[in-house]
């Protein structure tokens, strides 16, 4: 499969819904690499791989290393690399950090959570050559502020909000958005708003695309599985009967038989 272009993807803000996947390495990358349009380098990999409870100590350098693993693993997909809690608080900060994402891997775009707040800084990277995806509704970078995971769009005042930020964020030059964790017809108001695709997770299907963390999607992170997560795998369960199994086979010396020995 060709890698999307800027322009291919825009133009799928009508036809087929855009598929996106979060990829933190080369291994599963390459097993996205056919089937998905986008992958996100998501800020998520800091809870998911590294341990964390959320994604806020997640730093430039590990994006960096995540984001060269995937664009290996993924040469033909194109990659959207999460700018980190704290590297993007002011213009010049911003620019800086973006520019290393380019400099230093192949990633396509960088992504920054924020609405009209965030549009100044969405422009200036714009401005400056890079191309940029909006996140906004719930911003898992807030959830240390907002004492948690707050559902968005609760309210007729929160939808005008979220389709002002949504406008803010397209005028500034984003080329996609991903909008979370907003009520379903609040999420589709927005995204007929704007004319840029708008990708949902945990927003419905009035939207333009979908993107889930990929370990959520597979079953294989079992802290905790929100409410809009569809598992299409049981990967915990597969791994662990498997190294199980492996674990069998080791102690009753079944393992390795003739087949596995040089
Ligand atoms: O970090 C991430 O995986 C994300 C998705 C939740 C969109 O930002």
């Amino acid at each position: 499969m060709k890698k999307l272009t800027i322009g291919a993807i825009r133009k799928r803000k009508t036809g087929a819904p855009l598929v996106m996947i979060t990829a933190y390495d080369a291994l599963f990358a390459r097993l996205f690499n056919e089937t998905a349009d986008i992958l996100l380098v998501g800020d998520s990999l800091n809870m998911s791989f590294g341990g964390n409870p959320d994604t806020l100590s997640a730093t430039m350098d590990q994006m960096i290393y995540h984001t060269n693993a995937v664009c290996k693993g993924a040469p033909e997909t194109f990659v959207i690399t999460d700018m980190p809690f704290g590297t993007y608080t002011d213009e010049a900060s911003a620019l800086a950090n973006a520019i290393r994402v380019y400099r230093e891997t192949p990633s396509d775009a960088v992504k920054i959570e924020g609405g009209a707040d965030k549009a100044h800084l969405v422009k200036h990277l714009v401005d400056n050559g890079l191309a940029v995806c909006g996140h906004i509704g719930l911003l898992p970078q807030a959830f240390r502020a907002e004492g948690g995971y707050k559902v968005k769009g609760k309210s007729e005042a929160e939808a005008l909000s979220l389709i002002a930020d949504a406008l803010a964020i397209e005028e500034a030059g984003a080329f996609i958005l991903v909008i979370e964790g907003v009520k379903a017809d609040v999420a589709t108001r927005v995204a007929q708003s704007v004319s840029i695709p708008v990708i949902g997770i945990g927003a419905g299907n009035g939207v333009d695309g979908q993107v889930l963390v990929f370990s959520d999607m597979l079953g294989l992170y079992e802290p905790f599985v929100p409410k809009f997560v569809k598992q299409y795998l049981n990967g915990a369960k597969a791994v662990k009967e498997a190294v199980n199994g492996y674990k069998t086979e080791v102690q009753n010396r079944t393992f390795p038989d003739e087949n596995y020995i040089y």
